[in-house]
């Protein structure tokens, strides 16, 4: 086996920088495109599908300097040069008219930028987080959208030329300190700019206020509560106020919550022994469900009773909403009298992370937790391993991590992928995201999607066959082999670790898309056709490999539960007729959810639900929505995700006895940032969350358009991107 340490396949590949002129992106080897650091491209660039931009963006992993000042390209498309850090340098098209929303969004490595005169708009968030951007010149009237230079803390200079302010949004720099960001504008026409909407903001002169900003619950609460109650006649709580929080023993978490969120929310530091607001956080055992909660706002505080802690915090996810409200501005003036009461329709409410496939730097997917939480989704799926690497330190088989986890290449982008979670680390994960009330559920996989293992560990396989950690996505037909003691050994060895690290009651085992024709590989096999003669399988029609499977899924399963008290998970494949009693079997496949239903009622078994259709948002939101070039992805609307039913048509006996949840999956094959997972995941995770949490009777989808408004806006507000594409 040849052991590439990553330091080296990094050297191999950025040692060298390359500039590079050519007329389109096509006109360079997808070895230059990898080795390019300064592009300079001349002539009519392309802006949909494997476009000159989505190559410069996604191929050119090294890109430092782009010049595209000669290139004919009127548009720069939404999310054009999304989330390139190297990117330090951008010329524009000398004919630009139109620059796409988050066009640029947490290019921050970028420092300088001009912008043509022909440009007419300039998107939402354009440069959002651009952190290290300090100068910026705007040569003629470009119409600039909301948040546009959201974050850009860095920015110390902002030159125009025109005379008559350009229109912008009134948030268009926001975050700019007008202490040490000057605005330099043509001599005798400070004065319009102090007066204009957006621009004002330099002159430390805050927009002119229309009076409080009132909340309207019952507009801004996403997922939709069971109830919301406005008492329109009792006094309303003012909000900025000096505020104190008062909680019962065991809520010291929620309190430590509560805090935070005052303080963001309203800019003012939170005590424990004085305050005119009162929020007040206990338990109430009487209510219906541990993750049930019920909220009162009065002219004086806040409670806010749970049956559990997990309760009280939804009913702190709720308020911060209520703080938020339209989000006109961070925080709301003035809530009504309210009382919210809620409590969840299914009791699993997943994202999956992916970053076997392309690696999440740890700091990132810790981020990813608490946008997940405001929504009251309450598990995170870390799918951990995959033919293309190994994830998970296991201090048994150092190997897993030493050898399949640095690669080169995800399918045409030929770039260094490399990383690995320790169990310190994962450890450290699960604390923090217990702090959100969300679970933190391991995935290995067996007996497909094995390759990295099968890599480090030949006799894991049939023949022990020496197999290539794979750098393109779709599916290996090399396969654990279940007639082999050492499978079995090693997978015990790899949960036992794993059981220590993850709390959880569940263990993901995968098992999707091992069927015919990988499962051949076990027709042959010395090892498999004894095992066969062993268990009395005779059939020679196929479904003696299913068989095998199913022995293998039965062994782990009897292992997970009795030693480690764990119930089992796994995608559910048709031919994988039997599930066992008390396991969670993951509906996904397009078309299948039908099938794999009544299997999982067959079987009395629960079923969580992710199909394709409504819940994969790796896949884009819209033709032409990132990404752009796929593997021949569907595409998921909004609505597909909104129009799930959780119960599937059954009623409530099935949602009683076998409905598990909800999941939404965020496979990364063609996700090469971790902003780009926040921007597959939403809006479509909202609509899930809602999916999730809500009531039919009480959601409907304009209502949720309505609500998801606000809830965007304070994104965008936070610097946290979100696909527009519906
Ligand atoms: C899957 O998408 N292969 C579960
Ligand atoms: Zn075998």
């Amino acid at each position: 086996m040849k052991i590439i340490p990553s330091l080296v396949l990094f050297a191999l590949l950025s040692g060298g920088a390359s500039a590079q002129t050519v007329s389109r992106m096509d006109d360079l080897t997808a070895e230059a495109k990898a080795a390019a650091t300064d592009i300079t491209l001349t002539g009519t660039l392309s802006t949909t599908g494997n476009s000159d931009l989505r190559q410069l963006r996604d191929l050119c992993w090294q890109l430092r300097r782009a010049d595209l000042s000669k290139a004919d390209c009127p548009v720069l498309p939404a999310n054009a040069f999304h989330s390139r850090h190297r990117l330090a340098e951008i010329l524009l098209p000398a004919n630009l008219k139109r620059l796409g929303s988050q066009a640029f969004f947490a290019c921050d490595a970028l420092t300088t930028l001009s912008l043509p005169a022909t440009l007419d708009s300039i998107g939402e968030a354009a440069f959002s987080g651009c952190a290290v951007l300090q100068e910026v010149t705007i040569a003629g009237t470009p119409v600039i959208g909301a948040f546009a230079f959201q974050n850009c803390d860095a920015l110390r200079t902002v030159r125009l030329t025109s005379a008559v302010p350009p229109v912008a949004d009134a948030t268009a720099f926001e975050t700019i300190d007008p202490e040490t960001c000057r605005l330099v504008v043509p001599e005798g026409s400070e004065k319009a700019y102090k007066k204009a909407e957006g621009w004002n903001v330099f002159f430390n002169k805050k927009q002119k206020s229309d009076g409080d900003i009132v909340c309207s619950p019952a507009d801004v609460l996403l997922p939709i509560p069971e109830s919301v109650a406005v008492d329109a006649d009792a006094k309303p709580l003012r909000v900025k106020c000096s505020w104190r929080i008062s909680a019962a023993a065991g809520l010291e978490n929620e309190a430590a919550q509560a805090a935070r969120i005052l303080g963001e929310r309203t800019g003012q530091a939170v005590a424990t022994d004085k305050g005119r607001n009162v929020l007040t956080l206990c338990l109430d055992p009487s209510l219906s469900d541990d993750e049930a909660y019920i909220l009162s706002i009065t002219e004086t505080g806040v409670d806010i009773k749970g049956r559990t802690a997990a309760g009280v915090f939804y009913g702190l996810m709720t308020l911060e909403q209520l703080l938020r409200a339209d989000a006109a501005a961070l925080c709301c003036d003035v809530i009504p009298a309210t009382v919210v009461s809620d409590a969840p329709r299914t009791h699993i409410r997943e994202l999956m992370v992916d970053p076997a496939r392309i690696f999440v730097p740890f700091e990132e997917l810790k981020a990813f937790i608490p946008e997940m939480a405001r929504y009251k989704f309450n598990a995170l799926h870390l799918h951990l391993v995959d033919d293309q690497a190994w994830r998970i330190e296991i201090k048994k088989y150092p190997e897993l991590t030493a050898n399949a986890s640095s690669r080169v290449g995800m399918d045409d982008m030929q770039m260094p992928i490399s990383g690995y979670y320790t169990q310190a680390q994962m450890k450290e994960l699960v604390a923090y995201a217990a702090t959100y009330h969300v679970d933190v559920v391991p995935e290995i996989e067996m007996p497909g999607h094995e390759v990295a293992a099968i890599h480090c560990f030949p006799q894991l396989t049939c023949g022990g066959k020496e197999v290539p950690i794979r750098t393109t996505c779709g599916v290996s037909d090399d396969l654990l082999c279940p007639g082999s003691e050492f499978t079995y050994e090693f997978l015990g060895n790899v949960f036992r670790e794993l059981a220590e690290v993850f709390p959880s009651p569940y263990i993901h085992l995968g098992g999707d898309e091992a069927g015919n024709p990988a499962l051949d590989c076990w027709t042959n096999c010395t090892d498999c056709r004894a095992l066969k003669q062993r268990l009395g399988i005779t059939t020679t029609d196929r479904s003696e490999n299913w068989r095998l499977q199913k022995y293998l899924f039965d062994r782990m399963i009897d292992t997970l539960r009795t030693k480690y008290d764990k119930t089992p998970m796994f995608w559910y494949e048709t031919d994988f007729k039997e599930i066992q009693e008390g396991c969670v079997t993951f509906a996904w496949r397009v078309g299948l959810t039908d099938a794999a239903v009544q299997a999982a009622i067959r079987n009395k078994a629960r079923i969580m639900l992710c199909p394709g259709e409504h819940c994969y948002f790796d896949y884009p939101m819209a033709r032409g929505d990132m990404p752009e070039v796929n593997w021949g992805m569907p595409v998921t609307t909004l609505y597909e995700t909104y129009s799930l039913d959780p119960s599937w048509g059954q009623g409530e006996e099935f949602e009683r006895n076998n409905l598990f949840g909800v999941a939404g999956t965020l496979w990364s094959e063609c996700i090469n940032s971790p902003e780009r997972i926040y921007y597959q995941a939403y809006p479509r995770a909202q609509a899930l969350s809602e999916v999730g949490w809500s009531r039919a009777d009480v959601r409907s989808w304009e209502g949720f358009l309505k609500r998801l408004a606000p809830t965007l806006r304070d994104m965008r507000r936070r610097g946290v991107t979100f696909s527009t594409a519906f």
